[in-house]
């Protein structure tokens, strides 16, 4: 159990938060599937990004990343490129990372080996049938638990048939699922999306000399295949702004706060929450650094905000803040009047029942929030009190129930905050280094 509050000092300083999650996994990956070497850089040191260096390692290919100043991993991938994955082990351990789990597939499901990929309880719980489904209409095969769930045994096809996939969900691990099986499937595979959702699949495959079609306006991507991945020389990851989101909302909600956060993601399909709160009267600054990659980058600035004003957020705009629900139902709470989250199904098949989760912990908290259908339904401004609270084993959870605890009148114990490992191992610290910056 860790203790957060009751209340906090300002928060004041500057934070390098740790690098982007999604990013970190693929750099890692593709470079993993590439011919040659890739130097990377930035990479997050988290629970979920080891998932899948070990995955990686466990179907042979060689990594060596070393621990730097600012705690980020760099070094060198040195992938199997055209040739199969070595397979050692014939079984891989994707702990509690959704993402590791579904590109995995992607990739296993062209190639002649059987490979069975495992989870932790949170991950064995949450939906597959929404890659096995399409990956077996392009020729893999798929032996799931009851439910379509982890653990589930992949057979590859040598000989997959491209596929023009319609998803009924706008998510960025089926995408990328499908599209990475693309590269070995004869002729075009194309994902359309209900809505667009994260791009760095797309972004990030020309640098291994990928080409990717992309047409935003009809939330649409596709690969020609067959085609294999070259090494990418240097990959940068940026900072994660999904991290960057705690901090912002910490800032806002604590009197005399005021925190920088230098190169952090800009990726529009990403920085949804920025656009939420400035529409919520949020005093944030975001300047954008000089584009040198396929990712914009920039930095935050986040200040005390004490007038922030409810918003209703469309369900088409839930993509770019998937991640960011939890902790933006927080500052809503803290707002002047009803604001709605439109569209937020998905947020009960995360690494827990975020919507339930939010909904009972902003409760819990003294807040007024409730779910209607998809819909999240959170009125302000409230004064929150002491709670105990369950982060249920997700790093969202757990960061949302601290930061809460800056700002009640009684302290807020969360219990299970280690699970901020998966994405933010050194949050806790930084907020400290916040509340008492060095003189
Ligand atoms: C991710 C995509 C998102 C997000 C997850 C990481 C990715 O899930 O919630 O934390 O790296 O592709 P979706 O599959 O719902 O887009």
């Amino acid at each position: 159990m860790t203790q957060f509050g009751p209340g906090s000092p300002p928060l004041r300083g500057t934070i390098h938060v740790p690098g982007d999650k999604s990013l970190s996994h693929r750099a890692v990956l593709f470079s993993a599937m590439a011919e040659g070497t890739t130097q990377v850089s930035g990479v997050l040191d988290s629970a979920d990004v080891r998932s899948t260096i070990g995955a990686v390692r466990t179907l042979g290919a060689h990594v060596e990343l070393s621990e730097q100043p600012d705690r980020s991993l760099a070094g060198s991938v040195r992938g199997w490129g055209a040739s199969c994955p070595a397979a050692w082990q014939p079984v891989v351990d994707c702990g509690n990372s959704g993402t590791t789990a579904r590109l995995l597939m992607g990739v296993l499901a062209s190639w002649p080996i059987t490979v069975t990929l495992t989870g932790d309880e949170s991950l064995s719980k949450r939906p597959m049938r929404r890659v096995t489904e399409p990956l077996t209409e392009m020729g893999a095969h798929f032996e799931t638990a009851e439910g379509g769930t982890l653990p589930i045994t992949v057979e590859g096809c040598a000989r997959l048939t491209a596929l023009d996939y319609n998803s009924p969900v706008a998510s960025a691990q089926v995408k990328s699922a499908v599209l990475l099986a693309g590269l070995h499937a004869n002729g075009v595979t194309r994902v359309t999306e209900p809505a667009l959702s994260r791009d760095h699949t797309e972004r990030l495959l020309p640098a291994y000399g990928v080409r990717v079609e992309t047409d935003a306006e009809h939330c649409a991507a596709a690969v020609e295949g067959p085609v294999s991945l070259d090494a990418a020389g240097k990959i940068a990851v940026p900072r994660d702004p999904s991290s960057a989101a705690f901090l912002t909302a910490a800032a806002l909600l604590v009197p005399g706060s005021k925190v920088v956060l230098p190169g952090v993601s800009l990726n529009e399909t990403r920085t949804g929450f920025l656009r939420v709160l400035e529409r919520m009267g949020a005093d944030v600054e975001v300047v954008p650094w000089p584009e040198t990659g396929a990712e914009r980058v920039g930095e935050i600035v986040a200040k005390y905000s004490p007038e922030l004003r409810a918003t209703i957020v469309t369900a088409s705009e839930i993509p770019a803040m998937v991640d960011e629900i939890p902790i933006l139902a927080l500052v809503a709470a803290r707002a002047s009047g009803e604001t709605r989250f439109e569209g937020v199904g998905e947020l009960r098949v995360k690494e827990s029942d975020r919507l339930a989760a939010i909904v009972d912990g902003l409760t819990a908290l003294g807040a007024e929030a409730r779910a209607d259908g998809d819909t999240l339904i959170v009125s302000g401004p409230a004064a929150l009190g002491g709670a105990q609270l369950d982060s249920l084993g997700d790093h969202r959870l757990a960061m949302t129930w601290a930061v809460a605890g800056l700002v009640a009148i009684e302290p807020v114990a969360v219990e299970r905050f280690e699970a901020v490992a998966v994405s933010y191992p050194g949050f806790a610290a930084d907020l400290k280094q916040l509340a008492a910056p060095p003189e």
